[in-house]
């Protein structure tokens, strides 16, 4: 499974590009403002710190402004893909997106329905927010399991990308579901490296290693 940060914060994507474990980057536009910068330039400077897909996000809500607002992005750098919103006009304009070329993550879906559709519409990613599924007390992870399973049935190459993800645990549930992608807040990346028993487990070598003369 691909793993993707999903943050606008630049030392949080230069920490995790430095491990070489970092496929990608999703943003949203409350990423992107919490970090106080112009879309465009953040964008460009993820672009330079992580080579895989960059997702920025369109805002317009009808299918011509979101066409138009899709090219502007999809413009910025080769790397990155542009979210659309799954709603009817969404629909309408990532079917003529991808028609020509452009690649399309299909942000705030929250039904295999929805999934479907939008992979039928020609979207390379659907993001199905399971954390916001989770807190609405419905099971996220569900969606994604179904999703990966209509798309093997039917032979759909639209990749499911596990979105809204809210602890590490979800991440394995992630994999295990068949997720092709996760995309994953920074303290959960950096949270998946950690257990209590690997920090046990070397301060007692390194205790013993002090017994013996270092080779
Ligand atoms: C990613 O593409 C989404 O924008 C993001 O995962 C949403 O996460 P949230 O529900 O924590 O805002």
């Amino acid at each position: 499974m691909r793993l993707f940060l999903d943050t606008a914060n630049i030392d949080d994507i230069r920490r995790g590009a430095a491990m070489g474990l970092v496929d990608g980057v999703t943003t949203n536009p409350t990423l992107v403002a919490k970090e106080g910068v112009e879309y465009r330039d953040r964008v460009l400077e993820i672009c330079e710190a992580v080579n895989g897909p960059i997702s920025a996000e369109c805002i317009s809500t009808t299918a011509d402004a979101l066409v138009e607002e899709a090219r502007r992005i999809a413009s910025w750098h080769p790397n990155v893909i542009v979210k659309v919103a799954l709603t009817e006009q969404g629909l309408q304009a990532i079917r003529r997106l991808s028609a020509e070329g452009i690649t399309i993550n299909t942000t705030l879906v929250f039904s295999a329905n929805q999934a479907l559709l939008a992979a039928k519409a020609g979207a390379a990613y659907v993001s199905p927010f399971v954390g916001r599924l989770d807190d609405a007390g419905e099971d996220g992870m569900q969606v994604v399991r179904e999703s990966v399973q209509i798309f093997e049935t039917y032979h759909l190459p639209t990749q499911v990308l596990a979105a809204s993800i809210r602890s590490a645990r979800s991440v394995t549930q992630a994999a295990l579901a068949g997720s092709h992608v996760a995309t994953v807040p920074p303290n959960i990346f950096f949270q998946m490296i950690q257990h209590p028993l690997t920090d046990v487990g070397i301060e007692r070598f390194l205790a013993d290693a002090a017994k013996y003369t270092p080779v």
